[in-house]
């Protein structure tokens, strides 16, 4: 069965895209009509890109848990919705169908109403990967409660920065999280970033470690405590918030190229459409498929492609607790053959990782249920991919390398799987409803293929960032400023001779380390927290494993005699402030940095100085210091 907004064959691609270019209004108003709204829009869309102002379907009336659940009790109900394997492979999966996730939902969105979350109240989700996680993030969107969900590795100031830019009242937590060997002591780190958050009013704890944790009376309550309480009285009313089409539905902090990450916001209406159409559609999803999404769901991916995506269409997604190399580096081999997964959605990261571990940890695994590889995150190079290709797809399964951000909600750029072809490392063609253009720094566009540019799309496609949270301007100067009337996506890309595109990397400041977004800025604030610290610059370059490594430049003064030493206790600032993500994977001490004559740091210089690339610096006559740069150079680790 397909579904009705389906596209199965190249012919029909081309028209679509035709179509969804001349008359993008008719073309999308025919993919929403298949999703269930309590009243139907009255105008599919209002926009302008310079304040900027995008609407879509204004006026509809839904809420994005009654497409996700409710409409498919009658004929998926037993069907599983959400596999959940446990990080240790001893422990048991569980299972949930439909009708469990749903009365799942529906309990806990109200021991939500009972600890007093109201619609339009933002709820912070902090939770390593358990099922509890989808539920709590299903139950906000039941309510109309705005779900922020932060990644299990940001540190307690992190969060607290994100509680308040969010004025989150609300926190739903774990007492710890499992990560291979490694247990991480969830509700210990939000007592810390609770200490700078005295408008937090109450902490759900799901019980799941049995790390010993405090709870404070008033303001602390067990998950499991609070569910019983809500069985026991009988008193759910298990109906779902009416919401607009442009309410939010979720803040989710993401990096950019200033120092503080920013509340990206996402709205009910066009980004549920759009989750639904690009993952049906890349991924070429036929019911019954099992479909396993390596991300996390602190991350868009998880967001989109664990949850939302697969929910809306009744799909069966797989959500993994651990790591892929423990306990050993088959488990994501193991768990295809366990659950006999059909398509595998995982990162470059993750599978460069996996492949240096070579083919010993396939061996006797049986991967012949796989029908669709994706990848996500960062260019995938071509090494990487023909391994995937080789040994995980064995040549017979596709592979989606698909472009996208937190920003665009859902997939933009990418091949669809067996309906149009893929290139090693290249992203392809963009979805139908989607217009890449590319342009020079003068923001005139580029015309004609093999030609290189700065990535920005054209018109705007449901699920595009509605506002950052608390700061519209932001979101103005962010994404619609560079280039009068254009999204800006901080990406540059090559179009190739047959019009496929290929990401380049980011040309902001913004690096890419294992897939995950980290700003310079923000890594560089961390480093300058460190007592011994006069100044620093942060750049990164290329790491076989991590796509990206960090590598700082410091200027220190009272270190301590052993450089390592004074190393460590920087990385471990960056720990406490970031989170160990953002940890500088090389540190050199200097005792000035490259800067022009007006004291901006000439961050090309630093960029392939760490490249390795110590000869062709460029033009070096603008610094103010021209000897500071030799001494790097030979200080170069
Ligand atoms: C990069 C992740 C090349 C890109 C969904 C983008 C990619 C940033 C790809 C967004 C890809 C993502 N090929 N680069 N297939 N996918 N990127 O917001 O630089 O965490 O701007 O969203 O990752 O990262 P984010």
């Amino acid at each position: 069965m397909s579904y009705p907004f389906q596209i199965t064959s190249r012919a029909q691609y081309d028209a679509a895209y035709k179509q969804s270019i001349e008359n993008p209004e008719a073309f999308w108003e025919v993919v929403a009509s298949s999703f269930l709204w309590r009243k139907p829009w009255d105008k599919v869309l209002e926009w302008n890109f310079t304040q900027p102002d995008v609407k879509w379907f204004l006026g509809g009336k839904l809420n994005i848990t009654e497409n996700c659940l409710d409409r498919h009790l009658d004929t998926l109900g037993d069907k599983p919705a959400l596999i959940w394997e446990p990080n240790n492979p001893d422990e048991p999966n569980r299972i949930l169908t439909y009708k469990e996730l749903h009365q799942e939902v529906v309990q806990f969105a109200q021991v939500l109403k009972n600890n007093g979350v109201q619609k339009g109240d933002r709820v912070c989700i902090y939770m390593g990967m358990v099922p509890e996680l989808a539920i709590a993030v299903l139950a906000c969107a039941r309510i109309g409660a705005i779900h922020s969900v932060i990644f299990g590795g940001f540190s307690a100031q992190s969060i607290a920065d994100r509680l308040q830019d969010a004025q989150a009242k609300y926190i739903v937590t774990c007492d710890g999280a499992k990560r291979g060997a490694k247990q991480i002591p969830l509700k210990e780190v939000i007592d810390d970033a609770l200490v700078q958050c005295p408008f937090v009013e109450k902490v759900i704890v799901h019980f799941h470690t049995h790390t010993p944790v405090s709870m404070i009376k008033g303001r602390d309550v067990w998950w499991q405590d609070e569910v019983d309480k809500v069985a026991a009285s009988g008193n759910i009313d298990g109906l779902a918030t009416e919401m607009d089409s442009e309410d939010p539905l979720f803040i989710l902090y993401t990096s950019g190229s200033t120092g503080k990450p920013k509340g990206v916001v996402h709205s009910c209406g066009g980004y549920m459409v759009y989750a639904a159409y690009s993952f049906v559609n890349v991924f070429q999803y036929q019911q019954g498929d099992i479909h396993f999404c390596t991300a996390d769901i602190g991350w868009i991916t998880g967001h989109s492609y664990i949850l939302y995506g697969p929910l809306c269409v009744g799909a069966t997604t797989l959500m993994f607790e651990g790591i892929p190399t423990w306990p050993d580096a088959g488990r994501f081999w193991d768990i295809v053959d366990k659950h006999k997964v059909n398509i595998l959605y995982t990162a470059p990261t993750a599978i460069r990782s996996l492949m240096s571990f070579g083919i010993e940890p396939l061996q006797g695994k049986d991967l012949s249920s796989l029908k669709v590889l994706g990848s996500v995150g960062e260019p995938i190079n071509e090494e990487a991919w023909h391994w995937f290709n080789d040994n995980i797809g064995k040549g017979r399964c596709p592979i989606v390398d698909t472009w996208w951000q937190t920003e665009t909600g859902g997939i933009m750029i990418s091949n669809m799987a067996d309906i149009t072809p893929a290139k090693p490392a290249y992203a392809t063609l963009p979805l139908p409803g989607i217009q890449p253009v590319l342009v020079d720094e003068n923001g005139k566009e580029i015309t004609g293929n093999d030609v290189s540019g700065n990535l920005c799309i054209k018109h705007p496609w449901p699920s595009i960032i509605r506002t950052t949270y608390g700061d519209h301007e932001r979101c103005r100067t962010n994404y619609f400023a560079t280039y009068p009337n254009l999204y800006f996506t901080g990406d540059g890309c090559y179009r190739d001779a047959d019009g496929n595109y290929r990401i380049t990397g980011r040309v902001d400041d913004v690096l890419n380390v294992s897939g995950h977004r980290i700003g310079t800025a923000e890594v560089e604030n961390a480093i300058n927290m460190h007592t011994g610290v006069v100044e620093s610059a942060v750049v990164g370059y290329p790491h076989d494993i991590k796509g990206q490594g960090i590598y700082a430049f410091v200027i220190c003064t009272n270190t301590h005699d052993d450089d390592n030493l004074t190393r460590q206790d920087i990385a471990q600032t960056v720990a406490r402030i970031i989170g160990a993500i953002a940890k500088p994977d090389k540190i050199q001490f200097v005792s000035g940095l490259p800067k022009t004559r007006s004291g901006k740091i000439m961050r090309r210089i630093l960029r392939k100085i760490a490249e390795g690339e110590t000869n062709n610096l460029g033009d070096t006559t603008t610094l103010l210091d021209p000897n500071v740069v030799e001494e790097i150079k030979a200080g170069r680790i």
